[in-house]
């Protein structure tokens, strides 16, 4: 890929995804803006990667959103800002409304004034709700089961909307279950609350937690536990620096699914964090919670054919390897 200096605004840039991103743009010649308000980000970890202060705006803030555009010369935005705990937005889905659309719709708003049309979209394979075809293709029927996969379906529909009205170009990723942390050690995973499962492991794993819950053993498939797709987070961030490119490159607006193509079960990610971290890991049963499907596996066809994009690192090991690097030194 030729390097590219343009500006790229990275919203959330302090947060999981967002950092890896910044970092990869910045790898690749960009100049990756961070702009987080600190609500759940850390400061230090990409400032220290980038050499660049973070700067703690919030998307809700059109008049610090504004002085931003007027000051830097933006030529694309990427989106990652939001709330992200499912169970959070079930019980209390205005906050989530106000923080991933009103912000979404404050940050458009900026844009549409400032003259700035390349949006690239932190969506979810949440939005589909339950998969009437796997691997899930991107002309999927979308119909979320919770508020947080709507307010992201939500601004989906609002991207197209601002291409027809004012020619925003947007390409919305859907994600599968991002995982790991950056092969340097420099960046990883620290959610709070903490509810994704790798974490959840090596966190037992490290004698943080006594055990780690299994929500269901009776489900339609090989050995009755759910199956997820676990997809690298570098190489989350190598597909976000590939669609800015296709966007700035001409490409037309589209949604891309973001995942392996293939899906692990709770129990093999157990075993694997079982033989990569060489220390027993207690599991405890659980019921099954209501609104789990058995297996969310996502086609990568489209990303790999439209963008060029290929996983750097497919295996679960090797996720499995470099999030128990950074667990282990953050601890
Ligand atoms: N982690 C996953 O597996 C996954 C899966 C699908 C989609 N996503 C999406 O990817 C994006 C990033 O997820 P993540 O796991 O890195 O989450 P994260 O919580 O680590 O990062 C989100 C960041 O956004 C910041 N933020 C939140 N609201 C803000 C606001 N109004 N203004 C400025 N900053 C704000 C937070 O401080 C945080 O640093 C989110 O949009 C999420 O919905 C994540």
């Amino acid at each position: 890929m030729i390097p590219d200096s343009r500006t790229v605004l990275v919203t959330g840039g302090a947060g999981y995804i967002g950092a890896h991103a910044a970092l990869a743009l910045a790898e690749r010649g960009y100049r990756p803006l961070v702009l987080d308000n600190l609500s759940k980000g850390h400061r230090e970890p990409i400032e220290r990667a980038l050499g660049t202060p973070v700067i703690q705006a919030d998307t809700r803030d059109r008049a610090a959103l504004d002085a931003i555009f007027a000051r830097e010369r933006i030529d694309a935005v990427m989106h990652f800002a939001a709330f992200i705990e499912v169970g959070e937005s079930v019980v209390d889905p205005l906050r989530f409304y106000e923080n991933n659309v009103h912000g979404t719709v404050t940050l458009l708003q900026a844009m549409q004034v400032a003259g700035v049309s390349r949006f690239v979209f932190s969506s979810t394979c949440a939005t589909y709700g339950v998969p009437e075809i796997v691997p899930i293709p991107e002309d999927h029927p979308q119909n979320p089961l919770n508020p947080y996969g709507r307010s992201k379906l939500v601004v989906e529909k609002i991207l197209a909307e601002c291409e027809t009205a004012w020619g925003l170009r947007s390409v919305s990723f859907r994600y599968f279950n991002a995982a790991g942390a950056h092969p340097s050690g420099l960046l990883g995973e620290d959610h709070d609350p903490e509810t994704h499962l790798i974490p959840l492991v090596l966190s037992a794993a490290l004698g943080k937690r006594p055990s780690i819950r299994i929500f269901g053993e009776d489900y339609d498939t090989s050995d009755g536990t759910c199956i997820r797709d676990y997809i690298h987070v570098s190489d989350l961030a190598d597909a976000h620096v590939l669609g800015l490119a296709y966007l700035l490159g001409g490409g037309a607006s589209t949604a891309v699914n973001l995942g392996n193509g293939r899906g692990f079960s709770v129990k093999e990610v157990i075993a694997a964090a079982t033989r990569v971290t060489g220390r027993p890991i207690a599991v405890e049963k659980a019921e099954r919670r209501p609104g789990d499907s058995p297996v969310l596996v996502g086609s990568s066809a489209r990303a790999r054919k439209l963008l060029g994009w290929s996983p750097r690192y497919p295996e679960l090991e090797t996720i499995l390897a470099h999030a128990w690097a950074w667990h282990q030194r953050k601890t």
